[in-house]
Formats: structure tokens, sequence, C-alpha cells
């Protein structure tokens, strides 16, 4: 993984004074890219509010005008989408770059796949190394044709929609939204119903979406223990735009949590954050380990379900973390590992397979970090297992961050309550998903320094 961007911005963060202060989280990555996406898709106007103004889903926004759409900032957080409805996109006159984004490229490929359109798809280092077969198979059995592709089914990738895509029933081969949405994306077009099974559940923002601006969609339990979901949708509806809310992303909040419960004396409130099921497995694991995490104020926004978060330094100790567990807290086992680090006994992390693909292999980019500040852990297969004392681990270690944003957010959490600074190798990629990030940091009193 010897990626670095243009212009690499190391970071040092040093342990100090406790975290104290209020803070909203940046807006919902998940919901901000299929806001943009189902307003492309929609007749009329989509407004968006809260939205994430990070750089993967500003490269969603601009693909989806490059598309056809009128995308259009009305104020921080506030957009408008002019969608062009089901078959009326236009081919892109250039190339859509998605940057560092697996999300924003994939649904869209499911959206291209399903239409008749032809597009480029292209991205960063990280993205160029990142699979994308998972989603070209089903979209084949749709009827899309893959014009070219990088060796190993990877971007930069052209692809030719069909006039209508074929209604397919699609098990999906790992548990991820992101095959499921593209496959129910290009479903939009095709005459019939277009099932996607999974195993798992994973995160159901495509589904709740769809409904929201029109479309059926069938949700039934499935496989043993109806651990498993079959996702229907009933193809060809007329999209209609309509309000978005974005909620707090429980993804960006996770590192100012983490951060608060290990820096001594910390008392931090989250306001807003998305308390999702299917993406709260987090803060399920950090309650077990005996974090101080009080749930307050929980209310309905934007139809989801949010709540303030007040957050206190606690003493944790290890637990084991079931495989099952892991498609709702997929993105967050970097700083649940910090986590692990300073609590007492031994956290087994188990069935992390999916870390490997995502902007880095994150089980190796975790792993290496602990290794260069001192943590004891081993990997065995596909488990982390990481060992604590209770103690403030060493620390004094640069981690490398391999293009991926949630690798330098984590450990410079890690450097404000370490005994030595922390230094991660590029911060820059932390824009993609948090540009707030470093101030709000800050704000709580943690000393990140460039
Ligand atoms: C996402 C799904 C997850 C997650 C990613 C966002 C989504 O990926 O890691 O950050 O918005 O659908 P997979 O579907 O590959 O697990």
């Amino acid at each position: 993984m010897p990626h670095a961007s243009d212009d690499p911005q190391p970071l040092t963060a040093s342990p100090g004074a406790p975290l104290r202060g209020a803070l909203k989280p940046p807006g919902d990555k998940s919901i901000s890219h299929r806001a943009m996406i189902l307003g492309l898709l929609a007749i009329g106007e989509t407004r968006v509010e809260g939205l994430l103004e990070g750089d993967d889903v500003l490269r969603t926004a601009a693909a989806a005008k490059a598309l056809g759409a009128g995308v259009e900032r009305l104020g921080e957080g506030r957009w408008v989408v002019r969608g062009v409805g089901i078959g009326g996109m236009s081919d892109p006159a250039e190339t859509l770059d998605f940057g560092n984004a697996g999300t924003g490229s994939r649904l869209m490929m499911g959206v291209v796949g399903g239409q008749p359109v032809t597009a480029t798809f292209d991205g960063d280092a990280s993205l160029r190394s990142r699979p994308m077969r998972r989603i070209l198979d089903p979209l084949v059995k749709m009827g899309t044709e893959v014009v070219s592709e990088a060796a190993g089914g990877r971007v930069p990738l052209t692809l030719r929609g069909p006039r209508e895509a074929i209604p397919i029933t699609y098990e999906t081969p790992a548990a991820s939204a992101q095959i499921k949405s593209a496959v129910l994306l290009a479903g939009l077009n095709a005459p019939g119903t277009t099932t996607v099974i999974e195993a798992a559940a994973t995160r159901d923002h495509t589904e709740r979406m769809l409904r929201l601006f029109g479309a059926e969609v069938a949700v039934t339990p499935h496989g043993p223990g109806g651990h498993g979901r079959a996702v229907a949708l009933t193809g060809q509806p007329t999209l209609r735009g309509t309000d978005v809310i974005v909620p707090a992303d429980p993804s960006s909040a996770a590192f100012p949590l983490v951060a608060a419960l290990i820096v001594p004396g910390s008392e931090v409130t989250l306001r807003g954050v998305m308390m999702n099921p299917l993406r709260i497995g987090l803060i399920t694991t950090l309650l077990e380990m005996g974090a101080e995490i009080e749930r307050m104020d929980e209310r309905e926004e934007g139809g989801e379900t949010v709540a303030d978060l007040r957050v206190r330094a606690s003493r944790l100790k290890g637990v084991a973390v079931p495989p099952e567990r892991a498609p709702s807290m997929i993105d967050e086992y970097p700083v649940l590992a910090v986590a692990a680090a300073f609590a007492e006994g031994t956290t087994r992390m188990a069935g992390l397979h999916e870390l490997r693909v995502k902007e880095s292999d994150r089980l190796e980019a975790v792993a290496a970090g602990l290794k260069a500040n001192g943590v004891r852990f081993e990997v065995q297969g596909d488990d982390l297992v990481v060992h604590g004392d209770g103690a403030a681990p060493q620390g004094g270690g640069t981690v490398a961050t391999h293009l991926d944003h949630r690798i330098a957010m984590a450990f410079l959490v890690m450097g404000l309550a370490t005994r030595e600074p922390v230094t991660v190798d590029d911060g820059a990629m932390i824009a993609t998903s948090f540009p707030s990030f470093l101030p709000t940091m800050r704000d709580l009193g943690g000393r990140i320094e460039a």
C-alpha cells in the first residue's frame, strides 16, 4: 500500500489537558452521497440540509452534475439538486473522478450501469487499488457492458448501461451496503422486481431513502437467526425530489468520542448523532467495555433517530467483539483498536476480512500503527487481538496512513492520550469525511499540530 497524497501533511497529536465541550459532528457521509444520487434520479428539486461537505461527497455532487443534474450550494450544508429522472441522464463530457470515494464511485456505477449512458470512472491511488468486480459482477447480469477496466477489475473503468436493466435476484458475496446499493440503484431502471439478499444486514440508508423518494422497497428477514435481509425493489418507479435532512455521522463522532474516553478527566457532548441500529456497533462495544456514554434527548430527525451523547473519560476493560457485529461498525475498528490499547485486558475483534479492502488495508495499517506506538497485539487470520494493561501506551511512533482518513484520525486520537506524542505521516485525507476535524479537536482542548 505505498500510497501518499500529492501534498502530504504530517500531523502530531500530543497528550495534554482533559477534553471539554460540546460539538455537532459533520453530516453522515453515507446519507450525503445518497442524497446527491437520488436527487439526480428524481424529478424536481431535492433540498438537502446538513450535507457533509467533505471531498468524497463533493465528488459525488460533481458526478451528479456531469450526468445532467442541476447542483447548487445555497449555504453551509444546504444544497439543492434538480434531477433528471430515471432514464434522463446524459453522457458526461469527462471522466467521473471520484478521488478517494469508494461509496460514491460504487453507487454511481450502479446508477450508470442501469441506464442508457456511458461513463468512465476513476480515482486516486487508493481507489485505483480497490476491488470493483464485486460491483461489476451483478451489474453485468443486469445488462451493463464493461467497455474497459484496469487490471483485476479496478478503476479507471468505463461502463455502458442498457436501455432497460434486467431485474435480478442477487446474493451479495460480502456483507456490503455498497454492493447492495449498486444493485438496487441499477434496478431502478429494470421492469420488474430486483432483489438483493444479504447474509448479514448492512446499513439501510439506500432502502430508507428510496422509500422517501417514492419507490416501493420490501424488506424481509432472511437466513438463519434472521440476521440477513431480502430487499426487494419494484423497478421503474417515479422518484420525486424531496427534502433530506442529514443527521450527524456516527462514524465521525467515533473519533472525538473515543478521545473523550481515553484522555483522563474529559467530558464531551456530541450532539444530534444518528443512532441507526445498523451503525452503532461501536457504541454497543464501548458500553460493554465500561465506557460512560449517556444517550440523551433521543428524537427523530430526517427519518432517523438521533441522540446527544455525553461521554466521560472511563476505565475500559477488554471484550470479545463478535464477527456478526462487524457490519454495524465496519468503519470504526481503527478507533476501537485505539480504545482497546488503553483498556485493561484483551480485546478480540473477530471477522475483519472486509477491513482489507477499505481505503487502505486497514487491518495491516492498524497493526503497523499499534506496533509503532508500543501496543501489544496479534493479528490472527482476520482477527485483531489487542492487549492492554489499563495504562496509557508509550506512543512516540509515526504512523503511515496510506491515503486513509480513518487511519489518520484514529492515531491522532491515540496521541492525545499516549505517554509520548504520535505523528501521522499525512492528514490530508481527513478532508474526505471530517473536514473540520482539526478545529473541532482543538476546540475541545486537543493538541494536534502540523
Ligand atoms: C458504506 C458502506 C461500507 C462503509 C463505507 C460506507 C456505504 O462499505 O465501509 O464507508 O455508505 O454504503 P461496504 O459496503 O464496502 O462495507
